[in-house]
């Protein structure tokens, strides 16, 4: 039984800056996964249009998650970073997963259903729907086998496979005629498939980093506070007072785990600390249990400006020279096209378009 190449994808939307939750959440793990995986990071900037068309900056966000990316340690000679519009295939793929998947599927999904709920539909874009079928074609496009996301992608990721098993069931046979397809294990059904089924890689460092201002909330780039989040680019005084006035309670820290419970600051200030030092939560609370966070804040304080400083250091130097950033992009995005040029060019044959 052959099998696909591992190949790692994943894609950030160029809105909003960047903060601890992305990078915890998801750019560190990118980082990781380098080591022992081929990857591909996209800037998704076609998925940026779906939720609002006119961008006054969309280009200055594009390399804003580009420097972040690589100023947290992706390599993008080793592996590939680059901005989805500048590979017309993934386009190219969606409009065929369009017509695989089925407008049910669609409106099934829990995103969308939050933001084109009720009367809201007059008010969204087909593109919106459409955006699982893009995020689909964004991995196969590369036949990629492995996607780290947080855990409100996975849905997507699910339908990623619904689409890519209809494909394989739906042209099975041009697939065998054209030779381009791989013997895998779909459960326990042996299937002669192009395109692989996909695993979310889901989890990591720190799934979810919650609101300074209200433990039970995400961070996230849309809060109207910008105290409740530290952004990559934030400077030492900044991170400084987020921090310190980060909302607590009065009690001390505990010295185990259990005692974090019904306390979602505390735990939430635990686990950025733990997962900044590559530590546990137990560890962190062996270190700091019954110290006040008058004690805890200002350790933190200097370890978040440990890690996050050369970051932020490193984006400046890289959004400082955008003729230089630019043409990393330009590399990526050539090669990328070329990797997605040699799908497109044996998905066209199976669809049975006049070559
Ligand atoms: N939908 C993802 C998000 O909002 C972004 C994304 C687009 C993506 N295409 C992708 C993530 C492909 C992983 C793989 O986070």
């Amino acid at each position: 039984m052959a099998e696909f190449q591992p190949l790692v994808f994943s894609g950030v939307q160029p809105t909003g800056n960047l903060h601890l939750g992305n990078y915890l959440g998801a750019i560190r793990k990118f980082v990781a996964l380098q080591a022992e995986h081929d990857c591909i990071y996209c800037v998704v900037d076609l998925h940026a249009i779906t939720a609002q068309l006119v961008h006054d900056d969309m280009r200055s966000q594009t390399r804003s998650i580009a420097a972040a990316f690589i100023a947290s340690g992706i390599d993008p000679k080793e592996h590939i970073v680059f901005n989805q519009s500048a590979v017309p295939q993934h386009a190219e793929l969606a409009w065929i997963f369009n017509c695989v998947a089925r407008i049910g599927w669609m409106e099934r999904m829990t995103q969308f259903k939050d933001k084109a709920g009720g009367k809201n539909a007059e008010q969204v874009s087909l593109g919106l729907l459409a955006y699982p079928s893009l995020m689909a074609a964004d991995i196969l496009v590369y036949r990629a086998t492995h996607v780290p996301v947080g855990d409100d992608q996975k849905q997507h990721l699910e339908l990623a496979r619904d689409i890519a098993q209809k494909f394989n069931i739906d042209f099975m046979e041009h697939i065998r005629r054209e030779g381009s397809g791989v013997d895998i294990m779909v459960g326990d059904e042996p299937v002669h498939a192009y395109f692989p089924m996909v695993e979310p890689l889901i989890g990591g460092p720190a799934p979810r980093v919650m609101s300074l201002r209200d433990g039970t909330k995400k961070m996230s780039k849309s809060d109207a506070s910008d105290l409740s989040r530290i952004n990559l680019l934030d400077d030492a005084d900044t991170v400084s007072k987020k921090v310190r006035k980060a909302k607590t309670d009065p009690d001390a820290l505990p010295s185990e785990t259990d005692g974090l419970k019904g306390r979602p600051e505390a735990e939430n200030l635990v686990g950025i600390y733990a997962a900044l030092s590559d530590k546990t939560k137990e560890d962190v609370l062996r270190e700091f249990g019954g110290q006040q966070f008058s004690v805890f804040k200002p350790a933190l304080v200097e370890l978040a400006v440990h890690v996050l400083s050369p970051i932020s250091e490193e984006m400046r130097r890289l959004l400082d020279d955008t003729t230089h950033l630019d043409a990393i992009l330009r590399d990526g995005g050539e090669r990328a096209r070329a990797r997605a040029e040699k799908t497109m060019d044996q998905v066209r044959d199976i669809v049975g378009f006049l070559r």
